[in-house]
């Protein structure tokens, strides 16, 4: 394995200061930071091979298509898909979800049927739903946390009825870095003839993925927190309800024949990828999945695992700082607050010290109601995160707490 110094080398962002001191980068979950190889993907998808796909016979365009195709194994290897051909190219997580209410939700799905989520969703795993609610006039409900922020089989079972259809939940908490048991949550699903959505945001940057093993229906990712480009991102779903599924947008690629009186669709995954796709953004997620298979998902989480074990440690030696989120086993992000100021004011005050962490709802703004919050700051980690990254933080926090207490 590479050691940390040398992953960090291959981020030339990471290189930079910010207001003066080394950037300590602390926000990856809203979005992780960029390694050459993907970097050198993106420059050469648009510098050497670059045209439109499927619809060229010329070099560049066969090259291009190539090129954006082989995302489709790379990420059947990352997460263990039994077909290439049942990964949808989307522009990132909330297309996927959109995706999912729009072509199965609408197809499927009848007045009085529920969906069922947690109160832990970031909002494209909340609004699709109500989009959709209020037009079939379908059922959201949300299952609750526990106060430590841990989630309970046994709590959300007591949700389940006999007209839930749908169950999406998140693999790990943007917020709270619980890692929620996503195979016993399908078992329950299917148990109680209900599909299984596994929102993978925060789970596929930090873990193995075994679509397989955990038999959920659908698994949907952003490519830019996995250390690829923004603006594309996958659905994976199982074959069967691919081929179930009506088009979700019309338009090129995603037709067989198109007559001015109808057209017929083409097979599933392009049924569902009308018009030019992201391209080069593609290619430049294939390069990443190729950057974090080559690191190898084991490391990753271990890492990983060993950051947030330190973070905990180092933060709760700060003066006034409470934890938001505290579930065994959690993975990603350490949320919490400081009695002495408001999320806001942290983030801005540490920036000064080159600590970028995000501060607010999180997208997440049920849960923040639910947890009688308007905001917290969250420090979220990537696989170049260091131990000191959370010194400095810690330093930084301190100082806030000095400048709130003079
Ligand atoms: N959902 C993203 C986050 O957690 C944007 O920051």
């Amino acid at each position: 394995m590479r050691d940390i110094a040398t992953i960090r080398d291959e981020f030339p962002i990471l290189q930079r200061t910010v207001n003066g001191k080394p950037l300590v980068y602390l926000d990856s979950a809203a979005s992780s930071q960029k390694p050459q190889c993907v970097l050198d993907a993106i420059q050469n998808g648009y510098g050497q091979s670059y045209s439109n796909v499927h619809r060229g016979l010329h070099t560049l365009s066969e090259e291009a298509t190539d090129a954006y195709e082989a995302l489709r194994g790379k990420v059947a290897t990352l997460i263990n898909a039994p077909s290439q051909d049942e990964v949808i190219i989307t522009s990132g997580a909330t297309m996927s979800l959109n995706l999912i209410a729009q072509s199965w939700g609408r197809a499927h799905l009848q007045a009085g049927d529920e969906v069922l989520i947690t109160v832990a969703e970031h909002h494209a795993n909340i609004v699709p739903w109500q989009l959709l609610a209020m037009e079939k006039q379908i059922k959201l409900v949300a299952a609750p946390m526990e106060a430590d922020g841990s989630f309970d089989l046994q709590t959300f079972k007591n949700y389940i009825s006999p007209r839930t259809k749908l169950i999406s939940v998140p693999h790990v908490s943007n917020v709270l870095g619980t890692v929620y048991p996503v195979a016993e949550i399908t078992a329950l699903a299917h148990e109680a003839g209900a599909i299984c959505i596994v929102d993978g945001c925060q789970g596929v940057v930090h873990m193995p993925v075994d679509v397989q093993a955990i038999d959920c229906d659908f698994y949907v990712f952003s490519g830019h927190k996995l250390y690829g480009p923004s603006g594309v991102g996958v659905c994976w779903g199982k074959m069967a309800i691919l081929q179930d599924m009506p088009p979700f947008m019309g338009g090129g690629d995603m037709i067989d024949d198109v007559e001015i009186g109808m057209s017929t669709f083409a097979a599933p995954p392009v049924r569902f990828e009308a018009g030019t796709p992201p391209i080069v953004e593609a290619i430049g997620l294939a390069a990443a999945i190729d950057f974090v298979l080559d690191i190898g998902m084991d490391v990753i989480r271990a890492h990983e695992a060993d950051i947030i074990k330190y973070a905990h440690q180092r933060l709760a030696a700060v003066e006034g700082l409470n934890f938001i989120g505290t579930a065994a086993g959690k993975s990603g992000v350490v949320s919490f607050t400081l009695d002495a100021a408001h999320p806001h004011d942290i983030s801005t005050l540490i920036d000064q010290d080159g600590v970028a962490i995000r501060a607010g709802h999180h997208c997440a703004q049920p849960l923040m109601k639910f947890y009688g919050l308007n905001s917290t700051a969250r420090a979220s980690v990537g696989i170049y995160s260091q131990r000191s990254d959370f010194d400095a933080l810690a330093e930084a926090l301190e100082k806030v707490n000095r400048i709130f207490s003079a």
